[in-house]
């Protein structure tokens, strides 16, 4: 069975079929209404979504299926008590297909041991969020007509930046990606992306504090929010919370064909004035999620029970009653996750659920 908790949990070819799906979508809509009706997809958001639950609501609408779950936890019997393992076990009785947000990272691939049904991350705390890389990727292509041999700059909020994460894993399977950290040193990329992802699949990098100095070089602008929702001091939140700012002035240093994208919501890191510049591309970026995420959930069906299209291979756990996750936001020191962990190919110990390194 498929699960998508990661965006290395598809091969390449998947990824680039579901963004070619998704093409199809567009162009041909009527063609996919009705090809899951009677089935349910499951959303279950431990915390706040505008884009990604209503995308994945209105995708399953579009496809002639029904949608049932909760947006707030805290209306379900999680309230109680309930742990993620057992609310997949018992969301998998009502839904073919269950997608998941949760503050907590690792709580969806801690779900998944046990689900019968596929899971789809729809955001892990500050970890991993896949279904925005594929409409990150499906959005690049539909601006620029291609995903390799672009240079892209990352801008804002690279340490909480969940989409940011994903994308760079993404992206370091295409050809000739150059990518461009646009952040203060409070909010630089963490080293499993900068080590485990871009030094060791030689995708170049470099760290910049100046948007200016790199704006004429970029075919992408990847723009963050400060996520103040992550920070466990807030006087280091209005540190940098203005750190960067696109406007009508920066963008008039970018190529003409260059694409603005966002995950959104944005607070103020982009000004209104930049909205009708044909370059800022996250509005368009927001509907093409609702395409990709249709994709996704074809897919995922067709590919439920064949044995070419399973998870990735991965090594045996490492397990050490020495070794503990250093993140208090993982679910194995929330939950009774048991503590697991892996070697990266550099030799480094992660735990198996959030990157994190041990303590
Ligand atoms: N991009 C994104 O994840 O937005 P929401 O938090 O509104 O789902």
């Amino acid at each position: 069975m498929k699960h998508l908790i990661d965006p290395m949990d598809l091969t390449k070819q998947e990824t680039d079929e579901i963004i070619s799906l998704a093409q199809d979508i567009i162009a041909h809509r009527e063609r996919y209404q009705g090809s899951m009706s009677h089935r349910k997809l499951a959303t279950l958001f431990y915390e706040p979504s505008t884009r990604t639950r209503l995308s994945f609501t209105s995708a399953m609408m579009e496809l002639g299926g029904n949608v049932l779950g909760f947006s707030d936890a805290k209306n379900a019997s999680v309230s109680k008590g309930e742990t993620v393992q057992d609310t997949v076990r018992v969301v998998g009785c009502f839904a073919e297909v269950i997608a998941m947000r949760h503050y907590i990272e690792g709580a969806q691939l801690y779900a998944s041991e046990v689900s019968r049904v596929p899971i789809i991350n729809a955001g892990d705390g500050s970890h991993s969020h896949p279904t925005q890389t594929l409409t990150d990727l499906l959005t690049i292509k539909r601006e620029l007509g291609h995903i390799d041999g672009i240079t892209i700059g990352f801008c804002g909020d690279l340490k909480f930046g969940r989409t940011v994460h994903s994308l760079i894993k993404a992206l370091s399977r295409y050809e000739n990606i150059n990518v461009i950290l646009i952040a203060p040193d409070e909010l630089k990329l963490p080293g499993y992306i900068k080590h485990d992802v871009c030094e060791l699949t030689g995708i170049p990098f470099r760290e910049v504090s100046i948007m200016e100095e790199v704006m004429p070089e970029l075919d992408v602008l990847y723009m963050t929010r400060v996520q103040k929702e992550r920070f466990l001091d807030e006087d280091e939140f209005d540190r940098v919370k203005d750190s960067f700012v696109l406007d009508a002035a920066r963008m008039a240093l970018a190529k003409e064909k260059m694409a603005v994208l966002h995950p959104l919501p944005r607070v103020n890191e982009i000004l209104t004035e930049v909205d009708d510049d044909p370059r800022a591309a996250y509005f368009r970026q927001v509907e093409n999620g609702k395409f990709v995420r249709e994709a996704l959930i074809v897919k995922l069906h067709e590919w439920k029970d064949d044995p070419a299209h399973g998870m990735p291979e991965t090594d045996e756990p490492i397990y050490n009653p020495e070794y503990r996750c250093a993140n208090p936001k993982c679910i194995c020191n929330n939950e009774h996750a048991p503590y697991k962990f892996r070697r990266t190919p550099a030799g480094k110990i992660r735990c198996w659920y959030c990157d994190s390194k041990i303590k």
